[in-house]
C-alpha cells in the first residue's frame, strides 16, 4: 500500500508543478499568478476540490507523446466564495501556453454540465495560446463544445471570464459569451486575429496592447466590463461581483445583513442644479440612494454617458441604470443604448430588480449615429426594458426628452414605478426648441422676436417642463422629495418583491441584434 500511496502523491505534486518550475518563475516574472495560485486566491481557504488534476492528452504526432503534464494544461474543479459554491476552470500557462487541447476542452465541459446541473456560477480565468497547434481540429471541436455550453448556460447560471494573459482567436469568443468579462492591465490581450495577420492583411502596425489591451476593450470596444492593475486585484472583483448575483435564475440574489442607516438624505437636495443645462454628477444621486460603499460599477470607462452597475439597497441587491448629464449631457446613443441593454438583460435573467435614474435630453443626432444604426441599437434598449419582468423602478431627476422617456424604463413599457422629483421635465422637447418649432409662425410675425420666443418658451415650460402633466395622467406614481427617495425606493422595492410576470409561450423573441 505504502508504495501505491507514494505513486499517487507523485503524480499529485507532479500535477501540482504544472509545466515545471523554470516555467513558472517566467510566469512570476511577467507579474502574473500561476493557475493554482489564482484558484486558491479566488476560492475559501481550504474549499477547493480540484476535478480532472491527472488528465493528460491523447496526442502523438509531433512528439508529443513524450510530452505529458498531468492536468493538461488547465486547472479545473469547484469550492466556494464567501461560503457560496463556485465551479472554476484556470488555464495553465505554463503548460503548452495553456493551449486548448480536446481533453483541456473536455475538463472545461465537464464542470460546466455539473454547474448548469447544480445551479452554480462557473468562474473562468483565461491564460491561453489559443487552439493547441498539435491537434489540429480536435482543439477547434474542443472550442465549439465550450461554446456550445456557455450559450446553453446562458440566463441559467451567472458565468464570469476573467482575462489574465493572452486570449486570442477562437478563443475569445468563449468570454464574449459569458455575462462578465474582466481584464488584466499589461498583461491580458484579446482579439480575433493577431498583429501579424493584422499588418499582413490591413498593414496596420499595432502592438498586441494597441489592438486588444485591457484599455482598449474597457474604452473604446466595450468587450471588457472591468479591468483591474494585477490578478489580485482582478480576483477580488471577481469576489465582489458574484456578491451581487444568486446562484442560478432559480434564485434571488442574497441579502447582505444590514445595518440601519439613515433613510433620509439631505444630499440629495442639493445635486441637481437650478439651471437645467448645467451638467451634475449622477454617481452622487446614486451614493445619495445606495447602502454606502456599495456600488459595483461595470463597464465604467465606455459609454459614459450612462452609469451601469450594482448596488444595494436596505440589502438587496439591485441593478442600476443612469443617464450621465456630465457625458454628452446624458444622451442616448448607440454605445450607451447597448451598454445599458445587455446590463438590464443579464439583470432580468437573474432576478436583480432594475433601479432606472433618469436624466436624458433625447437620442444623440448625426450621421455617426445614423449610419450606426442608432434605431436597430436604440431598439436594443427599449426591447430590454419592454421585456424585462423583474421590478422596475424609474426615478426621473430632471429631464425626460421624447422618445428617450419612453425607452428610458417609462411606466408605459412596464415600470412598475416612476416616481419623479419635483424639478423634473417631462416633455417632447425642452422649452426653446418646441417653442421655435410649434410657434414659429407667430414668432416670425412679431416686432420683437427674441421677445415673443422668450414669451412663448415660457408658456411652453409651464405646461410641459415640469413632472405634473405626467403625474396627472398617472405616467408618474408619485412626485417626491429627493432627500425621501431612498426611502420611496426600499418602500416601493419591498412591495415588488413577489412581483411575477406571466408571459405567453413563445420560443424567444427577436431582439433586434
Ligand atoms: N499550441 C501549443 N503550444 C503553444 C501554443 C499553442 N497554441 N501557444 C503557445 N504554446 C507553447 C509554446 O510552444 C511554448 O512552449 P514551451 O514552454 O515548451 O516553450 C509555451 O506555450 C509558451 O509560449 P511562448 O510562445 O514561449 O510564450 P510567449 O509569452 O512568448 O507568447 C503567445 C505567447 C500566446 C503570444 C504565443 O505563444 C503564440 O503566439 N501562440 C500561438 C497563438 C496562436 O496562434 N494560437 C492558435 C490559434 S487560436
Amino acid at each position: 500500500m505504502d508504495n501505491k500511496i507514494k505513486t499517487l502523491n507523485d503524480k499529485l505534486a507532479l500535477a501540482k508543478l504544472g509545466g515545471g518550475q523554470a516555467r513558472i518563475d517566467k510566469q512570476h516574472a511577467k507579474k502574473k499568478l500561476t493557475a493554482r495560485e489564482r484558484v486558491m486566491y479566488l476560492l475559501d481557504e481550504g474549499s477547493f476540490e480540484e476535478i480532472g488534476a491527472l488528465v493528460t492528452h491523447r496526442t502523438k504526432d509531433f512528439g508529443m507523446a513524450d510530452q505529458q503534464f498531468y492536468g493538461d494544461g488547465v486547472v479545473t474543479g469547484y469550492g466556494t466564495v464567501n461560503g457560496r459554491l463556485i465551479y472554476v476552470f484556470a488555464q495553465d500557462f505554463t503548460v503548452f501556453g495553456g493551449s486548448l487541447s480536446e481533453t483541456h476542452a473536455e475538463k472545461i465541459c465537464k464542470i460546466m454540465d455539473m454547474a448548469v446541473n447544480v445551479g452554480a456560477p462557473v468562474i473562468g480565468l483565461n491564460d491561453s495560446g489559443g487552439a493547441r497547434i498539435q491537434e489540429g481540429v480536435r482543439s477547434l471541436g474542443g472550442y465549439a463544445d465550450i461554446f456550445y455550453r456557455n450559450v446553453q448556460a446562458s440566463g441559467v447560471i451567472p458565468q464570469i471570464s476573467a482575462i489574465m494573459g493572452p486570449c486570442a482567436g477562437g478563443a475569445v469568443y468563449s468570454p464574449a459569451m459569458t455575462d462578465f468579462t474582466l481584464m488584466v492591465e499589461d498583461t491580458s490581450y484579446m482579439f480575433v486575429t493577431g498583429p501579424n495577420v493584422v499588418k499582413t492583411v490591413t498593414n496596420e502596425e499595432v502592438t498586441s496592447e494597441e489592438l486588444g489591451g485591457a484599455s482598449v476593450h474597457s474604452t473604446k470596444s466595450g468587450v471588457a466590463h472591468k479591468t483591474s492593475a494585477n490578478d489580485v486585484e482582478c480576483l477580488e472583483d471577481v469576489k465582489q461581483l458574484l456578491s451581487y448575483l444568486p446562484q442560478s435564475n432559480k434564485e434571488k440574489p442574497l441579502d447582505i445583513p444590514f445595518e440601519i442607516e439613515e433613510e433620509v438624505r439631505t444630499t440629495l437636495d442639493d445635486i441637481v442644479p437650478d439651471n437645467p443645462n448645467k451638467p451634475y454628477d449622477m454617481h452622487q444621486v446614486i451614493e445619495g440612494i445606495i447602502d454606502e460603499d456599495s456600488f459595483y460599477e461595470i463597464h465604467k470607462d465606455f459609454a459614459e454617458n450612462i452609469i451601469v452597475g450594482f448596488a444595494r439597497l436596505g440589502g438587496k441587491s439591485v441593478g442600476i441604470v443612469a443617464n450621465q448629464p456630465m457625458f454628452l449631457a446624458g444622451v442616448l446613443d448607440v454605445n450607451s443604448s447597448t451598454k445599458a441593454a445587455r446590463f438590464v438583460r443579464f439583470c432580468d435573467c437573474f432576478n436583480i430588480p432594475l433601479l432606472v435614474l433618469e436624466d436624458v435630453p433625447g437620442f444623440l443626432p448625426g450621421t455617426d449615429q445614423e449610419w450606426n444604426a442608432i434605431i436597430t441599437n436604440g431598439a436594443k434598449l427599449l426591447y430590454a426594458f419592454s421585456e424585462a419582468t423583474v421590478p422596475r423602478v424609474t426615478v426621473i431627476t430632471r429631464k425626460a426628452y421624447g422618445g428617450a422617456y419612453d425607452v428610458m424604463n417609462s411606466k408605459h413599457i412596464g415600470a412598475d414605478m416612476n416616481f419623479a422629483w419635483p424639478n423634473a421635465e417631462i416633455a417632447v422637447m425642452g422649452a426653446k426648441g418646441a417653442a421655435e418649432i410649434i410657434f414659429k409662425r407667430e414668432i416670425s410675425k412679431a416686432d420683437d422676436k427674441e421677445a415673443k420666443w422668450k414669451e412663448k418658451e415660457a408658456e411652453y415650460a409651464e405646461l410641459f417642463a415640469n413632472p405634473y402633466s405626467a403625474a396627472e395622467r398617472g405616467f408618474v406614481d408619485e412626485v417626491i422629495l429627493p432627500h425621501n427617495t431612498r426611502r420611496k425606493l426600499i418602500k416601493a422595492f419591498a412591495m415588488l418583491e413577489n412581483k411575477e410576470v406571466v408571459k405567453p409561450q413563445r420560443k424567444h423573441g427577436n431582439i433586434p441584434l
